[in-house]
């Protein structure tokens, strides 16, 4: 028996299975930190931020502002589940709690700790088109460098060597669903991973988080009216109680041009990937 509340600091002080022992340290307001119940695991470039945002639209939903690469980063691993848990929004103790770490998907240690943490929890995956997601992912890199004024390749440079799809450019490997799935699915059944259709979820919002509510055991709350759709933007934008807001400009930026004879190339480069990936989950998605 591992739980002890110490009244003095108004905090529970609870084991875990790697020994360690991490407090839900009480506010006297009534909220409390707690681990995650959701973790959003990725993809990188899948949509996260505008899915952990618009969950956050739900009254239940109390979610970490930062991504807390906690099961990835070996310096923030060893410090263990108290810190871990200091990184957790203070939530009221009927709200679960959900962080976002898009980098948790494609690491081959993380789901094995996740699930020493808590074999039961609900994991969210939004995808997209992996074509999409590598120009996605380049673009992000080249604005990345720009900023720090460091020089950048052009993509196409970066996509092609000797003809050929460059297999040694990292971000195709992270577009390559089934493999990183494979591993999840050796910790956690496939009803603990929700998949979010990040295409769809660009297309048309509402449909997609009515089915995360769902998944969640959510009462079901976001509705239509918390959605419009943007023309400046090109994206859809969310209101809550009023307030109108839109992802930060970094989010929904246009990508750069390739050559249609190299974009044919990585859609057939994907194709017998994403198949695999189809036949692993059970389900398709309309990607080219
Ligand atoms: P692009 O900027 O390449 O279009 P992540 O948050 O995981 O980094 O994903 C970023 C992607 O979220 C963006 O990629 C964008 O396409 C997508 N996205 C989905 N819904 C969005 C929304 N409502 N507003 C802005 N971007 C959105």
């Amino acid at each position: 028996m591992c739980l002890q509340v110490d009244y003095f600091l108004l905090s529970v002080l609870s084991c875990f299975k790697d020994g360690s022992i991490a407090k839900e340290t009480h506010h006297p307001n009534g909220t409390l930190q707690q681990l995650p119940h959701i973790i959003i695991i990725g993809v990188r470039k899948g949509g996260t931020r505008a899915l952990i945002e618009m969950l956050s639209l739900h009254s239940s939903v109390a979610a970490a502002q930062n991504e807390v690469h906690f099961f990835d980063w070996e310096s923030h691993f060893q410090r263990g589940l108290p810190w871990y848990l200091s990184q957790m929004p203070y939530a009221f103790p009927d709200q679960v709690t959900v962080e976002k770490t898009p980098a948790y998907f494609t690491s081959s240690k993380v789901p094995k700790r996740i699930h020493q943490m808590n074999p039961d929890i609900k994991l969210l995956l939004i995808l997209r088109d992996p074509t999409e997601r590598v120009l996605s992912d380049y673009t992000q890199v080249f604005y990345n460098r720009l900023q720090k004024h460091k020089r950048y390749q052009p993509i196409e440079s970066v996509l092609v060597k000797d003809g050929e799809i460059n297999l040694g450019y990292k971000a195709l490997n992270r577009s390559l669903y089934y493999v990183h799935m494979q591993n999840w699915l050796q910790y956690f059944p496939l009803e603990s991973i929700h998949i979010v259709d990040g295409d769809e979820l660009i297309r048309d919002p509402f449909p997609e988080m009515i089915k995360v509510e769902r998944f969640l055991k959510l009462e079901s709350q976001i509705n239509a009216s918390n959605f419009y759709f943007n023309k400046t933007k090109g994206f859809y934008c969310l209101r809550d109680h009023g307030r109108e807001r839109c992802l930060h400009d970094s989010k929904g930026r246009a990508h750069p041009h390739v050559a249609p004879a190299i974009l044919q190339k990585l859609y057939q480069f994907f194709h017998e990937p994403n198949k695999k990936f189809f036949e692993l989950v059970g389900r398709t998605f309309n990607w080219k």
